[in-house]
């Protein structure tokens, strides 16, 4: 029998994980023939609610479920995890300034990034759900100098499969006719979904759809904001959704992207289509034996131009902010 893969999650009695750690458990993240051990942390006030999500896994018999670790001590929970998902945050509360939030989370994101660095396996791969997720992301993978900075991801791929949602209603089509749909840039109210080099059904999204007026004042505020609208219906943040595209995300990454298409994933830039190198934003990755890569030679009009620079001087502003808080060099 195959060995159990080490996951921690982290957040794990928060809504998202309610939805997050039965996929797990049920074999969605990793196929029907891999076990997995879950590491659940959280903050000490939530362990016992923790508990309560832990009898229900053990409700659930799940055969591929190992084992279930939990505790409030990342530097046992991440021992020797192959795969860690951080999706436990700091929320921004009401008066909250930006400073205020980036530095409550530093105060999460910078032991924990330190706590991997020690103990996780040589392996590890590392993907942060918890807002403000790209600059939470850059201040994990800064304490964490052992391990390559590659290895530390964050989520944009609910802004993607949103993208993709709104695309097959205006095309009236099924959502798998859509592909190469692109998130870049920041999770935030400035990301950019890139219809201009998706494909609807195999011909161009920007041609079949054929509005520009639908594409700026009704495509783009929608999965911008999106999370807003959610909150504003249901009364709470989106978490089935969020728990779908964040076993999506990893799922890809560890088992490889589809033949001809691509995802949205935030990675350490490395430059690429004049991105601030080092900042943690989003592209258009495929990914093959554990690895992703930037897809290069994409068209960026000046449209597209615009947009992406807006979103990145975000990021690059979260990243100073955080400079001169010492959370990040
Ligand atoms: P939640 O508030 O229901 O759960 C968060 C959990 O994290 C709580 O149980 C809390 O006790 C725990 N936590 C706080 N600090 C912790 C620490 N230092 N270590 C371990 N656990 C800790 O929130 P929910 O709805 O599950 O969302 C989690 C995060 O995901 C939020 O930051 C939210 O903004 C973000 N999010 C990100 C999305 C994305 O697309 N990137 C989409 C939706 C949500």
């Amino acid at each position: 029998a195959k060995q159990p893969v080490k996951v921690a999650v982290t957040g794990a009695a928060g809504q998202i994980c309610y939805s997050l750690l039965f996929r797990i458990a049920s074999g969605e993240l990793l196929g029907p023939d891999q076990p997995v051990q879950l590491r659940l942390l959280e903050i000490t006030p939530a362990l016992k609610a923790l508990d309560g999500v832990v009898m229900e896994l053990d409700d659930c018999a799940y055969p591929l479920l190992d084992s279930v670790v939990t505790g409030d001590d990342p530097n046992v929970v991440f021992d020797g995890v192959n795969l860690a998902f951080l999706v436990g945050a700091r929320p921004r509360s009401k008066g909250m300034e930006r400073g205020d939030l980036l530095e409550a989370n530093g105060a999460i994101f910078k032991p924990q990034g330190r706590a991997l660095n020690d103990h996780a396996a040589d392996d590890v791969k590392v993907l942060v759900t918890g807002n403000p997720a790209n600059t939470n992301a850059l201040i994990a993978l800064s304490n964490a100098p052992d391990i390559p900075a590659e290895r530390f991801n964050a989520l944009t791929r609910l802004d993607h499969n949103r993208a993709a949602g709104q695309l097959a209603i205006k095309a009236g089509v099924a959502v798998s006719e859509v592909s190469q749909v692109t998130i870049w840039g920041n999770h935030s109210a400035t990301q950019y979904p890139d219809i201009f080099n998706a494909r609807i059904g195999g011909r161009s999204a920007a041609e079949v759809v054929d509005d520009q007026a639908w594409l700026e004042s009704d495509f783009l505020p929608t999965v911008q904001k999106r999370g807003a609208a959610i909150i504003e219906a249901r009364g709470a943040s989106s978490a089935a959704s969020a728990a779908k595209a964040t076993i999506d995300h990893m799922h890809d990454w560890v088992l490889g992207t589809r033949e001809g298409d691509w995802v949205s994933m935030a990675v350490p830039s490395d430059g690429s289509y004049g991105v601030a190198e080092g900042i943690v934003s989003s592209f258009a990755c495929t990914t093959s034996g554990g690895a992703w890569s930037i897809v290069p030679g994409l068209e960026v009009n000046d449209f597209s131009r615009a947009k992406i620079d807006a979103s990145v001087a975000e990021l690059v502003e979260e990243r100073e902010a955080v400079r001169s808080l010492g959370l990040v060099p």
